[in-house]
């Protein structure tokens, strides 16, 4: 500084036709005013250049903050901003449970659902054949009265009844029903919702069922849960609370309708499989069940199933779905004892029922044809079964059916 403050007097001096060698012998007061000039001019250029810098600085700052800005570019949108909310578009009805589940009570016992919206293209088709069971309906309308509950687990043997009993009562209920089918590398982006090709080579966020549940006011299913990977699971832990949810991807904040529910069905409790019958299943989280309405589906009582039977084999002898029932019931013990590896289901049952009032017809008049019920059987469970183990219930069959 000191240099260039010499350097400004010198050039002050110069400007005045003076040298420095004249400072000596200048009078003290002409000295102080050459001096004071330069000074002022120092300060002048001090000024210029703080400014500069400051201007420097400004701008190196808005450089940074614009690289920030766009490094944040991608999180900016995850603002918490209400885009979306559902938009409740069913209606309120009442339902008697005697008159929409076919039970044995009073028409006095009712439920009101709100989301009634019976033209949406997502109500499943009834299927008049079905036997409501009693408590299971039970179970299912408890869940959908009770306050602060958004997500009902349900678990059970194969086939005994889980899925269908949300299928039907959406149905008779008109209720609009997103149904997915959980697997091993499932992650949560494809229930909550995933970025997919569109037309013109871009990127469109699609919502997946969860979201889009939510967002319709209406339910999801969602089967096989314990089949996934805990973790991808527990990614709903908050949208299982029917709280609202941030979708990371797109920064949208979904709002829940009041009427959304979540099912999910499995096999096991979700605490394992210690079996080993219901290979891939998984132990889940812990915190994520937590979060769950949880209900035990089993095999129906004998009279209900045979009640199952009778709606969908109509021409079939009774004694013979007597039979088949008991006879399912030995094979569901031998396959919990580990004595035999498949088992006899409601689902099994009821394909056995129709394929053998087939064979039945098919071959009224037929000479020589085989045996309707072993032949349908073999079909609807027997070659599913290892030679020794088909051999096996071979032998139970004849013991319940070789009478005949
Ligand atoms: N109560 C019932 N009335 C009529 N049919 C029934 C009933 N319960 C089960 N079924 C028959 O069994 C089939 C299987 O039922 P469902 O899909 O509910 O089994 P699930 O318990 O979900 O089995 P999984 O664990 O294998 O998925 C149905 O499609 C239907 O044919
Ligand atoms: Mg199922």
């Amino acid at each position: 500084m000191k240099t260039t403050f010499n350097q400004i007097f010198s050039n002050v001096l110069e400007l005045k036709g003076k040298t420095l060698t004249d400072v000596a012998t200048m009078p003290q007061r002409t000295l102080q005013a050459l001096r004071r000039e330069a000074a002022a001019q120092v300060m002048a250029k001090l000024s210029t250049i703080r400014t500069l810098r400051i201007e420097q600085e400004k701008k190196a700052l808005e450089i940074q903050a614009a690289k920030v800005g766009m490094s944040k570019k991608k999180p900016s949108t995850v603002e918490l901003e209400p885009t979306k909310s559902a938009k409740p578009k069913g209606q309120a009805k009442k339902f008697s449970l005697a008159e929409t589940f076919g039970l044995n009570v009073p028409k006095s016992v009712t439920i009101t659902l709100n989301n009634h919206n019976p033209k949406h293209p997502l109500v499943p088709k009834a299927d008049p054949n079905y036997v409501f069971r009693s408590s299971n309906v039970s179970d299912l309308c408890t869940f959908l009265q009770l306050e602060g509950e958004t997500f009902m687990y349900v678990y059970g043997p194969t086939g005994c009844g889980k899925s269908s009993l949300i299928i039907e009562a959406a149905a008779r209920m008109g209720i609009p029903l997103y149904v997915v089918t959980g697997h091993s590398r499932m992650e949560t982006p494809e229930l909550i919702g995933t970025y997919k090709l569109n037309k013109d080579g871009g990127m469109d966020w699609i919502p997946g069922p969860v979201t889009a549940a939510a967002l319709e006011d209406c339910w999801v299913l969602i089967d096989e849960i314990d089949l996934l990977d805990p973790a991808a699971v527990a990614g709903l832990n908050g949208v299982t609370e029917g709280r609202s949810y941030v979708v990371p991807e797109t920064g949208e904040l979904i709002v829940p309708g009041p009427n959304f529910r979540i099912f999910a069905t499995g096999n096991t409790s979700g605490a394992g499989d210690k079996t080993g019958l219901y290979q891939g299943t998984l132990q889940q989280n812990l915190a994520f069940m937590d979060r769950a309405f949880t209900a035990e589906f089993a095999y129906p009582d004998a009279d209900v199933e045979v009640g199952i039977l009778e709606k969908v084999a109509p021409t079939m002898l009774q004694e013979f779905r007597e039979r088949m029932v008991k006879f399912a019931n030995e094979i569901r013990e031998q396959f919990i004892n580990g004595q035999i590896e498949v088992t006899l289901s409601t689902r099994t049952l009821v394909r056995w029922a129709r394929t053998a009032s087939f064979y039945k017809a098919a071959w009224a008049n037929a000479k020589g044809a085989p045996e309707p019920m072993l032949h349908a059987f073999d079909r609807s469970l027997g070659f599913r079964a290892e030679k020794e183990s088909r051999q096996a219930l071979h032998e139970v069959y004849q013991r319940h059916f070789g009478t005949i």
